[in-house]
């Protein structure tokens, strides 16, 4: 019998300041179709940040239980069959999928295919299906080893935004003619400012993208090129307010909401939030005129499988993600950590506001 040491990374529910590193053992000895998994690298944005605010909301603590009052955030990567007693699923395979911020993990499988298995542990039924599949990287041709780190940062950012603009297009973009973009340089944000840029180019469509930014990320969102107009959040007021707007908000700020909903009123035809990255400023003084919409990526690809079957869906992302991913890659360099020291600064800096959205984070805990 092999035994192997692991390491999760938890944090406290109650304030994600408070992390604690958690050791624990495993053995190459599994119970009947138990996978154990070493997690060769993970992304980190603060998409995983969200994760975290939103955990007990959301459900995101429920992925990869831990110890009582701490949570484990979920991360997007790819890891290595370790030991496996599942007939079809092998020690050496490689998969991508949603891991615990971990140097390994324990999956239980009913049934695998060639193209990958669904996680069916029982923790895990009541949560939303995408979550759970892991694909086998062997089997799908876009995986190379100068492409993983790059699908581990902006795979599950990029179907989100993949899904924004196939909704807005599908709403004639509710006639607006502003499209304004919150935390304009997060990379969701630039993926849907491409994807935006593109369309619009294609179409021959006459809205303005316009991207708003803290002042020290303005000059990297203007040399993006895809915004026709780059703003800061201290000059709100000075918006045409007489042209309809669509806003998509990934910052989650309540003041920007608050200033945007007052100063443009009947002229904020559509008001989509979709972030949450200024999670220390996500309450105000002043109650919000209208709610707005929340945007949940998973609901959205449910409905579009359903529409387009499984393999249409796969099919659009694909031939999207084709057209955009060279553009998208060229505004990031890659930005490796290894080791829990590393990662704990990293973590610090994320939840801090303290981050180069030039850099896409990649993190090993092997
Ligand atoms: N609803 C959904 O289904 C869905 C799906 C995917 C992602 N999202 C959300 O979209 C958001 C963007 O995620 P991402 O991974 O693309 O982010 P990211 O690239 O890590 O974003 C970095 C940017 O966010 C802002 N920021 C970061 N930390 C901050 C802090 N502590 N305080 C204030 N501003 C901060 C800064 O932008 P500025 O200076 O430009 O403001 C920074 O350049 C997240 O909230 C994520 O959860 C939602």
């Amino acid at each position: 019998m092999i035994t192997i040491k692991a390491l999760d990374f938890t944090v406290k529910i109650d304030n994600l300041q408070q992390v604690k590193l958690v050791e624990k053992m495993y053995t190459d000895e599994l119970l009947a179709n138990q996978v154990l998994l070493e997690i060769d690298q993970f992304s980190f944005t603060s998409n995983n940040i969200t994760y975290g605010v939103v955990g007990t909301q959301m459900n995101y603590w429920d992925f990869f239980p831990t110890q009582p009052g701490y949570g484990i955030i979920p991360a997007w990567g790819i890891a290595n069959v370790v030991a496996s007693n599942h007939p079809d699923v092998h020690v050496g395979e490689r998969f991508y999928g949603y891991y615990p911020m971990s140097s390994h993990v324990l999956v239980t499988i009913q049934k695998a295919s060639s193209k990958g298995f669904v996680d069916s542990s029982s923790h895990r039924q009541a949560l939303p299906p995408i979550y759970n599949f892991y694909t086998n990287t062997a089997q799908d041709s876009v995986f190379t080893p100068e492409t993983e780190k790059l699908i581990s940062i902006f795979r599950p950012l990029f179907v989100t935004s993949f899904l924004i603009d196939a909704y807005l297009a599908e709403q004639h973009f509710y006639k607006a003619s502003r499209i304004l973009i919150t935390s304009a340089s997060s990379k969701t944000a630039q993926v849907l400012a491409c994807l935006l840029a593109h369309r619009k180019k294609e179409n021959d469509l006459s809205w303005n993208l316009i991207g708003l930014t803290s002042e020290k990320n303005m000059e990297f969102v203007e040399q993006l090129g895809w915004y026709d107009q780059v703003m800061s959040y201290d000059s709100i007021a000075q918006l045409n307010t007489n042209e309809k707007f669509i806003v998509i908000d990934f910052a989650g700020n309540h003041n920007t909401q608050f200033q945007l909903q007052t100063l443009l009123q009947e002229n904020l035809v559509y008001n989509c939030l979709v972030g949450l990255v200024d999670w220390q400023h996500l309450k105000g003084e002043n109650p919000l005129p209208k709610k707005g919409e929340f945007f949940f990526a998973p609901s959205h690809a449910e409905k579009r499988k359903k529409e387009w079957g499984i393999s249409g869906f796969q099919q659009n992302i694909g031939i999207a993600w084709q057209q955009t991913i060279k553009a998208i890659q060229s505004t990031i360099s890659i930005k490796e950590y290894v080791g829990i020291q590393e990662l704990e600064k990293l973590y610090s800096d994320m939840l801090n506001g303290r981050v180069d959205p030039k850099h896409g984070n990649i993190v090993s805990l092997k």
